[in-house]
């Protein structure tokens, strides 16, 4: 789960990294209000899951509270990346006399963390990396030792930090590493971390994301940072349910039986989509193990639920679940949606008892569904079926 700024900075605050919280509203009266009882200039900040925002014209200085008002009206409502402003931070405005930028995050690709840091932050630091690589520090995190005061002290160095804030940013870096490890998170970033007059360091905007597998086992309390107004309708559904889904940009919904197979899925969908007008996969599902009625028509349910979907795709490999289970899931399945049932589904059974499976779908011989053998060809009638 992606944090939005003021849940980053609630963060920051638990674990002492010094920022400054603000106050939260949605509407440009309760921004007024906040200036009004802040006092003295303000920074009126749209709350979004995007980065750019100050670029997009989502972060402006407020001098009275009559301007709070009117940015925030203006900030809110406003789509940033294509995400609707609905609320706006109000916190003092505190020039940074240089702007810094510090994160932590997981390195996937080397199985370890990594730490980032530069001496030319606020701006976009894939520019910096750039146009002056030089200037962007990259250092391994071991993640068994994680991050002491001498390994703080030695990232301090190599990123450059001026000596004179060497403490403090020391300090600071340690209290990112608790946000990232106590709080299990997989990205940790501060930009810009800035150097307020009378040589003060502090984090003015923050990004986190938590591991949702952490959090759902080990920190209950990270529901609050839920907004459910805003999650996306299908995933909520889906979550719900207890489905394994993600929504993509495409029109070929996917229904798969493990990680494995839905990923190879989406690459064979989304290559059999280059000669149907570009059709790409609609989501990634994986049923898992079972793949009862119940679970197949969950999972139909909240795929035949995004209007984008112009067809399915659905991709199973019979193994400890064999082949004529899942045919019969897909035969109660139809039955359990009824009318709801209502784009073309492409199904293509393989593995145990794929005679049995395939016996039953054909003797069903329901409109709505195709049977083809392999997955390739199921991929490419259910894109042709996606563009039609
Ligand atoms: N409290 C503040 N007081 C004064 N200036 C601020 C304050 N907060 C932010 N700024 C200025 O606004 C710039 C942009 O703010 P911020 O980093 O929060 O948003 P952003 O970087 O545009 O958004 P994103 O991080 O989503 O890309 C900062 O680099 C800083 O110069
Ligand atoms: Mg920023």
């Amino acid at each position: 789960m992606d944090l939005m700024e003021y849940q980053a900075k609630e963060l920051f605050a638990k674990h002492g990294v010094a920022t400054t919280l603000g106050k939260v509203v949605t509407t440009a009266d309760e921004a007024k209000a906040a200036a009004e009882e802040l006092g003295g200039v303000t920074v009126i900040k749209a709350q979004v899951k995007a980065g750019g925002r100050g670029k997009a014209g989502g972060v402006k200085i407020a001098k009275t509270a009559d301007e709070a008002y009117e940015h925030a009206s203006n900030i809110l409502g406003m789509e940033i990346k294509g995400l609707t402003v609905n609320r706006v931070l109000v916190t003092p405005a505190t020039p940074p006399v240089e702007e810094y930028y510090f994160s932590f995050l997981l390195d996937r690709s080397n199985r370890s963390y990594l730490c980032i840091a530069s001496v030319e932050g606020g701006v976009e630091i894939e520019e910096v990396a750039k146009t002056n690589p030089e200037a962007v520090r990259q250092i391994p995190i071991d993640a068994g030792a994680g991050v002491d005061e001498a390994k703080a002290r030695a990232i301090v160095e190599e990123a450059k930090f001026p000596a004179e804030l060497a403490d403090q940013a020391v300090a600071m870096v340690q209290s990112l590493w608790k946000v990232f490890v106590e709080e299990d998170a997989t990205l940790v970033e501060v930009n810009p971390l800035a150097r307020l007059e009378g040589d003060k360091l502090e984090a003015l905007d923050g990004k986190v994301s938590l591991d949702d597998n952490a959090s759902e086992v080990r920190h209950a309390e990270h529901e609050e940072f839920v907004i459910h107004e805003e999650a996306d309708p299908l995933e909520a559904k889906a979550k719900e349910k207890g489905l394994n889904y993600v929504k993509l940009d495409g029109e070929v919904g996917i229904i798969g039986n493990g990680a494995g197979l839905v990923m190879s899925t989406l690459d064979v969908v989304a290559y059999a989509g280059e000669k149907h007008g570009s059709v790409k996969p609609a989501n990634f599902l994986d049923i898992g193990g079972g793949a009862s009625a119940q679970v197949m028509a969950d999972g139909l349910d909240v795929i035949l639920g995004d209007p984008q979907v112009k067809s399915v795709f659905v991709n199973v490999f019979g193994g400890i679940t064999s082949c004529d289970a899942v045919a019969n899931g897909i035969k109660g399945a139809l039955e359990l949606l009824g009318d709801n049932a209502t784009k073309p589904l492409v199904v293509r059974l393989d593995g145990n008892n794929v005679d049995e499976g395939r016996a039953i779908l054909n003797e069903l011989d329901h409109p709505l569904v195709t049977q083809v053998d392999t997955m390739d060809g199921a991929a490419d009638k259910a894109a042709e079926l996606a563009n039609g």
